[in-house]
């Protein structure tokens, strides 16, 4: 885990186009030829642009299966799409779009999207992303990697009480003020100051998730071409949003107590540090007191802001983690950001920033421009549920909710995995990062658990540097399916050793 650079990318587009999706099938009681309406269903799809040039077709095996059809067919229906000059087949890539030229005989030829898509300056997320993005909403897979709630932690009967008490709250949903609605802002800087951190109402701003507020970091405080400092492993890793804006990530090795910032160079031209103190994504680590002190002491003398992330900080289990590194922040040196998706649901998409006001101010007005304001209805609702007593009690029973998953986790672990792997036992959150003892490239591992209907975090998504290790969630799969889920885990390992 020693500090790396990411490699410099060389192509000229960061997009590749993702393989193309087909939910569409022959209908078997129509008098034109199965192969005919596929010829025709591929054309269209080609001709309305949602095929652009470039676009990758799946396998021939896997068409026969989506449409239904025996592999004869496909054949006959590629060898005239071939015969157009519309589709071209590569051994490496497999069958891709050449050309939509037929369609510009027709009189409404569609524009290149591929060309537009490929040229934004967002990146695409790693394809593994991608497919785990997609995987996770079919229905027979068992999610052991998801950082989520399980459907049955979600607090139905407090939300039903927080919606039913709405109505006669909120005055409209209007557009909000650009800091986001004033009774959240008033009520989350009372707990925030509870806790030690020095804040106001105008000194947060909230966001539609703190994704959003890393988003808004990156496009308006950061040049491109800066470092940004963060763990090595990093949730941040498996994000784009500093890469898209032209940053580059530098990871930074941890020890036990967490980051090792003392190999930051200390004459930089600009940039920042990202760190997960407490609970941290992927590994569970807690920064030690210490730590937070030497490192916070370490930023302030060589003028290095801090984002402190403290997504997870409020679900430990039996001893309440250090309190955050902003409670230390006398110089405004840190951006901290909060969110309630860890604790209650990412749907509500809401997070909040608590920083100086010149910064919020400046992240509140060009959130104005993007989006004009996080959900007023999941703000109302957010500033309803933390006024009272409700959400902490609801705290107090998911924590040891949590915790029971976390030892049946642990004591699968301990049945199925002693010869395999280590593994952290968290104090708080969701994760457990398992690393492999026998050599088994977790993208491979990956696609095999996937062939037993088991969706992972394989670590290569957090990492700078090759690792061994997956990313596992107590907090998302039924109890009663965990067990069997590390147990057709453990087979997937040891069948591809
Ligand atoms: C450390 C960390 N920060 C932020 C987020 C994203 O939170 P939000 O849903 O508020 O955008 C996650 C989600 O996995 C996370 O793990």
């Amino acid at each position: 885990m020693g500090q790396a650079k990411e490699p410099a990318k060389k192509k000229k587009y960061q997009t590749e186009l993702p393989e193309l999706e087909i939910d569409w099938r022959p209908d078997r009681g129509s008098a034109a030829p199965v192969y005919q309406q596929i010829v025709d269903y591929v054309s269209r799809r080609i001709s309305g642009g949602d095929w652009p040039v470039g676009s990758r077709l799946p396998s021939q095996r896997r068409l026969a299966q989506q449409f239904g059809v025996n592999r004869s067919t496909i054949s006959a229906a590629m060898d005239e799409l071939y015969s157009y000059g519309v589709l071209e087949g590569d051994r490496g890539r497999g069958t891709y779009v050449a050309s939509n030229t037929w369609s510009l005989l027709m009189s409404s030829a569609p524009p290149d999207w591929g060309s537009y898509i490929r040229s934004g300056s967002f990146r695409a997320n790693v394809p593994t992303i991608q497919l785990i993005n997609k995987l996770e909403f079919e229905r027979d897979v068992l999610r052991l990697g998801t950082g989520e709630l399980a459907p049955d932690l979600f607090p139905r009967e407090i939300m039903d009480e927080v919606f039913s008490r709405l109505p006669a709250r909120i005055p409209s949903l209007n557009y909000l003020e650009p800091l986001g609605l004033a009774e959240l802002r008033e009520v989350l800087a009372r707990r925030l100051c509870a806790q030690g951190i020095e804040t106001s109402p105008s000194g947060i701003l909230i966001t539609s998730g703190s994704l959003q507020a890393l988003q808004l970091i990156s496009v308006c405080m950061l040049k491109p071409g800066s470092t940004v400092y963060t763990e090595a492993p990093s949730y941040v890793k498996s994000l784009q949003v500093f890469q898209s804006a032209g940053m580059r990530l530098s990871g930074l090795p941890m020890d036990s107590e967490g980051l090792v910032h003392w190999n930051i160079p200390q004459k930089r031209e600009s940039g920042l540090l990202y760190t997960i103190p407490t609970f941290h994504n992927p590994t569970g680590t807690v920064m030690s007191a210490q730590r937070r002190e030497a490192l916070l002491r370490f930023c302030q003398n060589t003028r290095l802001p801090i984002i402190e992330d403290n997504a997870y900080g409020e679900l430990w289990f039996d001893e309440e983690p250090p309190r955050p590194i902003k409670t230390l922040d006398k110089n405004g040196v840190i951006l901290y950001l909060g969110t309630v998706s860890k604790t209650i649901a990412p749907g509500l998409r809401i997070g909040w920033l608590a920083g100086p006001r010149s910064v919020t101010e400046r992240l509140g007005d060009v959130k104005m421009q993007i989006d004009y304001g996080a959900s007023s209805l999941s703000q109302w609702a957010l500033a309803e549920l933390l006024s009272g007593g409700l959400y902490d009690q609801y705290l107090a029973s998911l924590r040891v909710k949590l915790k029971e998953r976390r030892d049946l986790a642990l004591r699968a672990l301990d049945l199925y995995f002693k010869d395999l792997a280590d593994w952290n036992i968290p104090q708080g959150s969701f994760y457990i990062w398992l690393r492999l003892k026998v050599s088994v490239p977790t993208d491979r591992l990956f696609q095999r658990a996937m062939e037993e209907r088991i969706l992972i975090n394989p670590g290569s998504i957090y990492d700078y540097n090759k690792n061994n290790a997956v990313r596992l969630s107590y907090a998302y799969a039924a109890e009663d399916q965990l067990e069997d889920g590390i147990r057709r885990l453990a087979k997937a390992v040891r069948s591809l050793i």
